[in-house]
């Protein structure tokens, strides 16, 4: 929801006559809506009718009520699910019964809230990725909030854990408060600390590298492959020191690695693997799901990800015993035997009930959750596959993305600048991909070669909207992509 373009289009009654004539003014649109306080529509006051009123030598009172006469009690609206080209339809030239052009539509949900408004530049708000939270969901919270049960223990917690393990088919599922506390837990469950070296990429979410720092070891920076946007096993082999304990692998934009040459390294120099799944839930490499290879797995159910709890995450291990030791650690170092007996010094990591209870209605529905994404891929390849100066995300015939967010490479950076503020300006939140951790300040010491693949795709990357939205709407925000595209171009 776009509540400042809301807020610039309502006002509340009873107000004062002058306040209601300024937001018309500043808005520019010539009309107000009028809300209550949950931002239900109740009417609409236009400077045309307050003109009309004057006119015909009626006067305003200086508080304006919802009794008033200057209110229209019936505005046009249109449902927040409408097909774009109608919304467009609506906002020609006198296109509803020949009145006059109407410059500004508010879109409805089921209970006639506003939740965003068109304008014939900015038709609609498309946000990059929306939580798809249901019925199931919210029962399941209400029953968390009844049961007195909102911290972290509570019954959810287990079951969370335990589908989410069952969906993976093994591991040892721990839930933590992020994909970023998930990772850290991994690493220190694991025993690495300060003085050991974990290899991680260069071209991933920010969110890798600073588990490493703040759990005081030293990450080591190297480059992607152009192949799969990957970790390249060939930096790896070069990076490889005495100190080297872990490789922290990501399976970015849920593209799987080449996992089975990256076991087969860590067996071979005896290195920890721990997988960044994040973004991959769902991904499947050579038919199996993605999260069960490493040591540990780690998993982000912030709100843009496939499935959410609000922020959470699952780090997923391999050994039930270092499983054990993690749900200690994560817990402050508490003794399982011994209340408020220290066995190390922990973190508290731990998540919700609540979040748990949502986890456990998004766990139970993540198939038709990735089918959904899925369909949204392969639009966006058919419509895209053969525009001159982009780039889809690499494939291949033995990995399958997660389907998270639909990730593309354009031009060169000013392009891909340009395009992702041009979309902006629509309402259409493309995003510009993860900066290089390379070119970062805090993270440039870390690096060991240039990572120019990931300079490449990080800086000429661009995500577009990739959740709940029709076939029609994509055929929308391509074909002002390809506008932008060429705006820049010629
Ligand atoms: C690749 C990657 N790693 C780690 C994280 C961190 O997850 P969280 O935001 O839940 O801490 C993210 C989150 O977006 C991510 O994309």
């Amino acid at each position: 929801m776009n509540s400042n373009k809301i807020k610039e289009i309502t006002v509340n009654l009873p107000n004062k006559l002058s306040d209601v004539i300024k937001k018309i003014d500043e808005n520019g649109l010539g009309i107000v809506f009028v809300v209550d306080n949950l931002n239900k529509l109740k009417g609409s006051i236009t400077d045309g009718d307050i003109r009309r009123f004057y006119l015909k030598k009626k006067k305003l009172p200086k508080i304006i009520k919802y009794n008033s006469k200057v209110l229209n009690k019936k505005p046009f609206a249109l449902p927040i699910n409408s097909n774009i080209q109608k919304i467009l339809k609506c906002l020609e030239p006198n296109s509803i019964r020949n009145t006059t052009t109407i410059k500004c539509i508010p879109l409805l949900n089921k209970k006639k809230i506003i939740v965003d408004v068109a304008t014939k530049e900015n038709p609609r708000d498309y946000p990059v990725a929306q939580p798809e939270i249901g019925n199931k969901e919210l029962q399941n919270v209400i029953k968390t909030v009844k049961s007195g049960w909102i911290s972290s223990k509570g019954t959810y917690i287990q079951i969370f854990e335990k589908k989410f393990s069952q969906y993976l088919n093994g591991g040892y599922s721990v839930s933590t408060t992020s994909g970023t506390t998930a990772l850290q837990l991994a690493i220190s469950s694991l025993g690495i600390s300060k003085g050991d070296e974990i290899i991680v990429p260069s071209f991933t979410f920010a969110g890798s590298i600073n588990s490493i720092i703040n759990s005081g070891a030293k990450p080591v920076i190297v480059d992607i492959e152009r192949e799969t946007w990957t970790i390249d096993l060939n930096q790896i082999k070069k990076a490889i020191t005495e100190k080297t304990k872990a490789l922290m692998i990501v399976h970015i934009y849920g593209q799987p690695c080449k996992i089975d040459e990256i076991k087969k390294l860590c067996k071979s120099k005896k290195l920890f693997l721990i997988e960044d799944c994040a973004e991959a839930i769902g991904a499947k490499y050579k038919g199996r799901l993605v999260g069960l290879d490493g040591d540990c797995s780690c998993f982000s159910f912030f709100a843009n990800k496939t499935i959410t709890t609000g922020e959470g995450g699952m780090a997923v291990f391999k050994s039930k015993k270092i499983a054990e030791h993690a749900k200690i650690l994560r817990n402050h170092g508490m003794s399982l035997s011994k209340n408020y007996w220290h066995i190390s010094a922990g973190f508290n990591y731990r998540m919700t009930n609540i979040q748990a209870a949502i986890g456990v209605a998004q766990i139970e529905r993540i198939e038709s959750l990735l089918i959904k994404r899925k369909k949204i891929f392969i639009n966006y390849d058919k419509l895209l596959k053969k525009i001159d100066k982009i780039s889809l995300l690499p494939s291949n015939n033995w990995s399958k993305n997660s389907y998270w967010l639909y990730t593309i490479t354009i031009g060169d950076n000013k392009v891909r600048d340009y395009v992702v503020s041009y979309l902006k300006n629509l309402g259409i939140d493309a995003r510009p991909s993860f900066y290089p951790l390379d070119l970062m300040p805090p993270y440039k010491k870390f690096a060991k070669y240039k990572c120019m693949v990931s300079h490449k795709i990080g800086l000429n990357g661009l995500s577009l909207p990739s959740s709940n939205i029709s076939l029609s709407e994509q055929r929308y925000i391509v074909k002002k992509l390809i506008l932008a595209l060429q705006n820049k171009i010629n």
